[in-house]
């Protein structure tokens, strides 16, 4: 097991992040505060996140994760001054229109979670590109949430089981797990390994609260705008250092 070291300005060195974790995700915070602290705009800080954004998929897919997640756009993101929201949006338009086509020359897979409805229909149909041009890539899946909230997506799922009894289609008894989690915006994806938060807040806030049952929770006190390759990996390393039990006892404890 490697350990990070920092040097007195706090850097990071990069010892290698040991075992990539298959699905990693990110809940990308602190850009108002990294902003804030050098007397610039809010503004500033997410645009200067959108360029971490860029820099850690690109490593991600680098060093094999198969899946990478990131917070985007909460479904409570919307209480923020509507300037904000206008800067935000406008930072999806900009990404998907510069980057798609890199992205998807590397092969990149992107996939949309959270609500279309209550988005500009030029961005939901900026979305549906992204998705319908890359869905044959075999490489990373990119999974962007956007106008995404965890609860509202497990009582749309709950809602669908509901119709479906309702019609005679569905057995209440066949409802389990895995019928709650193909209703789910995630279907199809495997649950993440690893979830990451920057900026030093320890909580889910509303992000994939059913998919996360068993990830490991990194917390890192970096804002979004500093955390770079190698505090990706430093996260990565801190994962690996910890023993995934899933319930059991676990390896290192056999059986007494
Ligand atoms: C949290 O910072 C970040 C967000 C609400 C949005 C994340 C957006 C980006 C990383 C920019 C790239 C976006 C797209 C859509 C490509 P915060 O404003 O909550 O920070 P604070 O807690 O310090 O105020």
């Amino acid at each position: 097991m490697t350990k990070a070291t920092e040097d007195p300005a706090g850097h990071v060195s990069d010892e290698g992040p040991g075992e990539i974790p298959r699905h990693v995700a990110v809940i990308m915070d602190g850009n108002g505060r990294w902003a804030q602290a050098r007397g610039l705009p809010r503004t500033e800080g997410h645009r200067r996140g959108m360029e971490s954004l860029r820099r850690i998929i690109r490593h991600a897919s680098g060093i094999g994760v198969g899946y990478l997640t990131l917070y985007s756009f909460s479904s409570e993101n919307w209480r923020r001054p509507a300037e904000e929201v206008g800067f935000l949006m406008s930072l999806l338009r900009f990404f998907i229109r510069r980057d798609l086509a890199e992205l998807h020359a590397e092969r990149v897979r992107i996939r949309v979670i959270g609500l279309r409805e209550g988005l500009a229909p030029d961005i939901a149909a900026l979305l549906d590109e992204a998705e319908s041009l890359t869905a044959g890539n075999d490489g990373l899946t990119l999974v962007i949430a956007f106008n995404y909230g965890s609860r509202a997506e497990i009582a749309e799922a709950v809602r669908a089981l509901a119709v479906e009894v309702a019609a005679g289609r569905l057995d209440p008894a066949a409802i389990d797990s895995d019928a709650i989690g193909e209703r789910l915006f995630t279907a199809g994806l495997p649950d993440p390994d690893l979830v990451i938060r920057t900026s030093g807040e320890q909580r889910l806030s509303n992000f994939l609260l059913w998919q996360s049952a068993y990830s490991e929770l990194v917390f890192s006190p970096v804002h979004w705008p500093d955390f770079d390759e190698a505090r990706f990996d430093e996260a990565i390393r801190e994962y690996n250092a910890r023993e995934r039990r899933f319930g059991g006892v676990g390896a290192r404890q056999g059986v007494r």
